[in-house]
């Protein structure tokens, strides 16, 4: 079966696409990287591409006249690898509406929260600040409002008296790395049907998404 043709669109240093880089060297992950966009020059996630061997294309935002322009050439990018799904991995411009009229139901971001709680930057400072005793990560389908739409996967970590938003973070990215992979799989596997704005996961790897506390 053809394997499903990801566009990775990033800003920074991409560990969540080295994460989807190194998932689809498995010889059974059904999801490829068809190429990486950066908005941003001289990133380290487009050296991690390259040195995956993967076409990368940096699009600096701010040669256009207008988002619309920007996200024109990013769609026409995306077009010409063949790209069939978007992943937005730690990409750091908000996307208007036209430019999910070109993706509709496929553009997919990861996000260092539990959404709908802490959409927007400062996730882990905010966390602390409202003493939460769990956060997380969540994996949805982007809409064009900031973080938000159908939620796919969310992993929950523990929030320790002793964290600082970096002790935080780490924990969380760790989470990170293994759910963003295996959203790409239900989608590529065809587990994931949207019922409204509510995304139904058929057959979810329970054991794998670890949500319950096994000893628990
Ligand atoms: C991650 O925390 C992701 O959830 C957020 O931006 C960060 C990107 O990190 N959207 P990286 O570039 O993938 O290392």
């Amino acid at each position: 079966m053809a394997r499903l043709r990801l566009g990775v669109m990033i800003s920074g240093r991409g560990s969540n696409l080295q994460a989807l880089i190194d998932a689809c060297q498995g010889l059974a992950f059904p999801a490829e990287i068809a190429c990486v966009i950066s908005n941003v020059r001289g990133v380290y996630g487009i050296e991690r591409a390259r040195a995956a061997g993967l076409p990368t294309v940096v699009i600096p935002h701010k040669g256009y006249p207008s988002r619309e322009a920007f996200e024109a050439d990013l769609t026409r990018v995306l077009y010409a690898h063949g790209v069939d799904l978007v992943c937005n991995a730690g990409f750091m411009r908000i996307l208007t509406p036209s430019f999910f009229e070109h993706w509709p139901d496929r553009v997919i971001n990861i996000h260092p929260s539990l959404l709908p709680a802490f959409p927007g930057l400062k996730t882990h400072e905010r966390v602390l600040a409202a003493g939460c005793r769990f956060t997380g990560c969540t994996v949805h389908f982007s809409r064009p409002e900031v973080d938000a739409g159908p939620i796919i996967v969310q992993a929950a970590v523990p929030v320790l008296q002793s964290d600082t938003p970096e002790t935080l973070a780490a924990r969380v990215l760790a989470e990170e790395h293994r759910i963003y992979p295996m959203a790409v799989r239900w989608l590529a596997e065809g587990r994931v049907q949207l019922d409204g704005e509510r995304a139904i996961v058929a057959e979810p790897d329970i054991a794998e998404t670890a949500l319950i506390n096994p000893a628990g």
